[in-house]
């Protein structure tokens, strides 16, 4: 049964105490794609840029990765924010990070600037961005490749639109028993999961394809895009400006 809490969307669980579980059970591969991201990510880089934090795991892994960087981490979600902010504290790793309670659709839409930075070597951005319109991700792309360093690069881990129903239906099945060799049903996780209302720029999933993701990233400016790793409908994608 579905807990009553509201939520945002992207915070998924309607307790954020057990999103750091729940997410591992839920997404196939988290980890392995989580570090598949980090390692496209100079470990020379000083400043770094987290968009949809959430509870901190890709920042943390970014710090561990990246000994010299600092890292600005983006949330809209004070629950997670303050989650976030516990963790990082507990890995001492805090004094390296600066939190910034923001939506980043309305960065990318030219509404806050000076708060967030510029010059970064990486951004970073994993399951968050597919949130907003086609329309956003481009502004909000086009924002990254602006804000990045020359030869600056930016990757993001996010469900892709597949390009049939019969992938996307295996990849259905294939997460339901990922879900089950976690010891969990998926009705289980599903118990855990919050109802989430629109808020800022973010609604309910917004899938684009990976040709579309790699389309957008060249109409933003970087002038090679990748795309490292995909799991069905999970991709890393990116590129340098
Ligand atoms: C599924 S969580 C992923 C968190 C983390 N990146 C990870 O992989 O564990 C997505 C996060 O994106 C945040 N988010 C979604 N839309 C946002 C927006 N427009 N501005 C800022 N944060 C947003 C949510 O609050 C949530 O914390």
């Amino acid at each position: 049964m579905s807990q009553s809490t509201t939520i945002y969307p992207g915070e998924v669980f309607a307790d954020t105490q057990v999103f750091d579980t729940g997410i591992r059970q839920l997404i196939p591969h988290y980890d392995l794609m989580l570090d598949t991201l980090i390692a496209c990510v100079p470990k020379n880089a000083h400043r770094l840029l987290d968009l949809g934090c959430g509870t901190g795991e890709l920042s943390l892994k970014l710090l561990k990765h990246c000994p010299e960087a600092k890292v600005v981490a983006v949330d809209y979600s004070p629950r997670m924010i303050e989650y976030a902010i516990a963790k990082l504290q507990q890995a001492q790793l805090n004094d390296r990070v600066t939190f910034i309670q923001a939506d980043f659709g309305a960065w990318g839409n030219g509404e806050i600037k000076e708060e967030i930075g510029t010059n970064f070597d990486a951004s970073v951005s994993s399951l968050a961005i597919h949130h907003l319109t086609d329309e956003m991700k481009q502004k909000l792309l086009t924002c990254i490749s602006k804000n990045l360093v020359e030869g600056g690069c930016f990757w993001n881990a996010d469900p892709i639109l597949q390009e049939s129903p019969q992938l996307q239906d295996t990849y259905l099945k294939l997460r339901e028993q990922w879900t089950i060799n976690q010891g969990k049903t998926i009705d289980d996780v599903r118990s855990n999961i919050g109802n989430s209302e629109p808020q800022g720029y973010s609604g309910q999933d917004r899938l684009a394809s990976l040709e579309t993701h790699l389309s957008m990233l060249s109409s933003a400016g970087f002038k090679t895009v990748a795309n490292p790793w995909r799991f069905f409908g999970l991709a890393i994608f990116g590129g340098w400006v």
